[in-house]
């Protein structure tokens, strides 16, 4: 037996994100599954080969999984993958890649973003526009992505035919398109549709597929839709750093969470959870929600004060400092118990005295 101490209260549970949730138990059984005896090192073992049956199951025969650590990375390798040196990124300016990946997309893969401003983290094919021109002129970096996010920073959706208006648009202007997915479960779950209704049957070329958020340990995924859309993917993961020695234990998580429901059963939980804590809070006098509630993120505008001290009680994020919004996201293992213990304790700091 180990000597490891317990060092947290694992009923304790919070709103500030959803990889703050551990691992779901099935993962853990799959992790132990795989483990004992040798296998081979850097994806040449028997779980990463099964796990493109699974991946091609899900996002069609052309589809092809490459399995990574992490999500920054994975979308540093996607993004690297379908530019050359010259050519450039337009993305919403909310989006992960232009926001909280510390600058890696330009730092460690040397790529111009072309961020453009939204209302609501959604890029359009006339926001597109603002940054998709200049083309032929050498003194302007050639855009080449178009790249979305899935549900999107703001807790948004893009309905499938909002995915495939913008493909049909970037291919026109020659662009591809990457789809950061690190909630595509919650996005398919809210739209009650498979995953590749709104990916490979749209025109997405190439996907950042979330595991962690979903309830592994660990683990993204660079799924490619379109061969043609990608260059020297299996030289730039190494160089990334996102080759993982002993793969075995990213793909046999992979496999768990995807070939039965258990991806479904998690993100609609989560979304679930998230609705019910909208619904509980909406009419708290003083609390503003002010953008849809369609995935697993709810939103929030409270008084500065109530904020600090819900804080003291429970993990979460100010968002906007300026306006005082905050992000409260749920998780696989968000139970409704911490829903109505968490909408009960804003109700009552919204009424004590300050
Ligand atoms: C939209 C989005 N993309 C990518 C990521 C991946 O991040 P990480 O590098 O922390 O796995 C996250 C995590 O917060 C995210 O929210």
């Amino acid at each position: 037996m180990t000597d490891a101490i317990r060092r947290h209260d694992p009923l304790v549970k919070g709103f500030a994100s959803d990889n703050y949730a551990g691992v779901h138990p099935e993962i853990l059984q799959a992790i132990a599954l795989a483990n004992g005896g040798h296998q081979t090192a850097y994806g040449d073992d028997v779980y990463t080969a099964a796990l493109q049956e699974v991946f091609r199951r899900h996002f069609g025969p052309a589809a092809q999984a490459w399995p990574m650590f992490n999500g920054t990375g994975a979308n540093v390798v996607a993004l690297r993958s379908m530019t050359a040196h010259w050519e450039a990124v337009v993305c919403a300016e909310s989006a992960h890649i232009h926001t909280d990946e510390g600058g890696a997309p330009e730092r460690s893969a040397g790529l111009k973003l072309l961020p453009v401003a939204t209302p609501d983290g959604k890029l359009t094919p006339e926001l597109i526009d603002r940054q998709a021109w200049g083309f032929g002129d050498e003194h302007r970096a050639q855009p080449k992505v178009v790249s979305i996010t899935q549900t999107t920073e703001l807790g948004t959706l893009y309905t499938p035919e909002e995915i495939g208006a913008i493909c049909d648009h970037a291919h026109e202007l020659g662009m591809v398109v990457h789809l950061d997915g690190a909630r595509a479960t919650n996005a398919a779950a809210a739209l009650d549709v498979p995953l590749r209704a709104f990916t490979t049957d749209v025109g997405v070329d190439v996907l950042s597929f979330g595991g962690t958020k979903a309830g592994l340990m660990f683990g993204e995924a660079v799924v490619v839709l379109d061969p043609g859309a990608v260059r020297g993917l299996r030289y730039l993961r190494k160089s990334a750093m996102q080759l993982a020695s002993k793969m075995r234990f990213v793909s046999v998580q992979f496999e768990a969470l995807l070939a039965g429901d258990l991806w479904l059963r998690n993100a609609r939980h989560a979304n679930a959870m998230a609705l019910r804590l909208a619904d509980a809070v909406r009419d708290v006098p003083g609390v503003e929600i002010p953008r849809p509630v369609q995935a697993n993120a709810v939103f929030a505008i409270l008084p500065r004060d109530v904020t600090e001290r819900l804080q003291k009680r429970f993990r979460f994020y100010t968002w906007n400092e300026a306006t005082g919004e905050v992000r409260w996201m749920t998780a696989f293992d968000t139970t409704e118990a911490d829903v109505d213990a968490f909408a009960a304790a804003v109700a009552q700091e919204m009424h004590s005295p300050a």
